[in-house]
């Protein structure tokens, strides 16, 4: 059964640290919509933080547990706002539900802005510990290639999240 587009959930996807939490809950605040951030419901869920459930369970079990949350929550819910972890995307599972039934937006950061960010995130997030910088980019341009498919890109370099979530508001409507 075909989802109309106007009920059909909103998933920002895109690398680590370039805002799709914070743009998202701003989309979910001037749609009045709910705003779910597929890691925090994880995190609910095991009562742990990303980081401790990469090093007790490992990431095996994290992508297992990625999978079977978006893919439930891709059939079975409408009119979310939804920020994908960095490597949902990745998964040929969760693409395939995503782009079947909601909206996907790609937020896009050049290499040389997402590098000047990398100190923030890196503590939080497993997937970059014990990587050279050379090591990282060879992610970010592999996973690049990944996101494109199928999505609406977004460039984030020269606007502020707010911006971003009142641009893709303005495409919605
Ligand atoms: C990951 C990204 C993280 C989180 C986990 C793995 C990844 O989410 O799901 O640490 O493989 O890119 P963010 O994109 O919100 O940082």
């Amino acid at each position: 059964k075909v989802i109309p587009l106007k009920e059909r959930n909103i998933i920002l996807t895109g690398f680590m640290g370039v805002g799709k939490t914070t743009i998202g809950q701003l989309i979910a605040n001037k749609l009045y919509r709910d705003f779910i951030d597929v890691d925090q419901e994880i995190e609910k869920q095991h009562n742990m933080p990303v980081t401790e459930i990469f090093k007790s369970m490992g990431e095996k079990n994290f992508r297992q547990m990625e999978k079977d949350y978006i893919v439930d929550l891709c059939y079975n819910s409408r009119l979310k706002i939804v920020s994908l972890g960095g490597g949902a995307f990745m998964q040929e599972e969760i693409r395939a539900a995503c782009l079947s039934t909601s909206i996907v937006f790609f937020l896009d950061l050049s290499w040389s802005s997402w590098k000047d960010r990398l100190h923030l995130i890196v503590d939080s997030r497993p997937v970059l510990q014990n990587k050279s910088l050379d090591d990282i980019e060879s992610l970010f341009a592999a996973r690049q290639h990944v996101y494109e498919i199928n999505n609406s890109k977004i460039s984030t370099d020269d606007s502020d999240p707010e911006e971003v979530a009142d641009y893709i508001v303005r495409t919605l409507k």
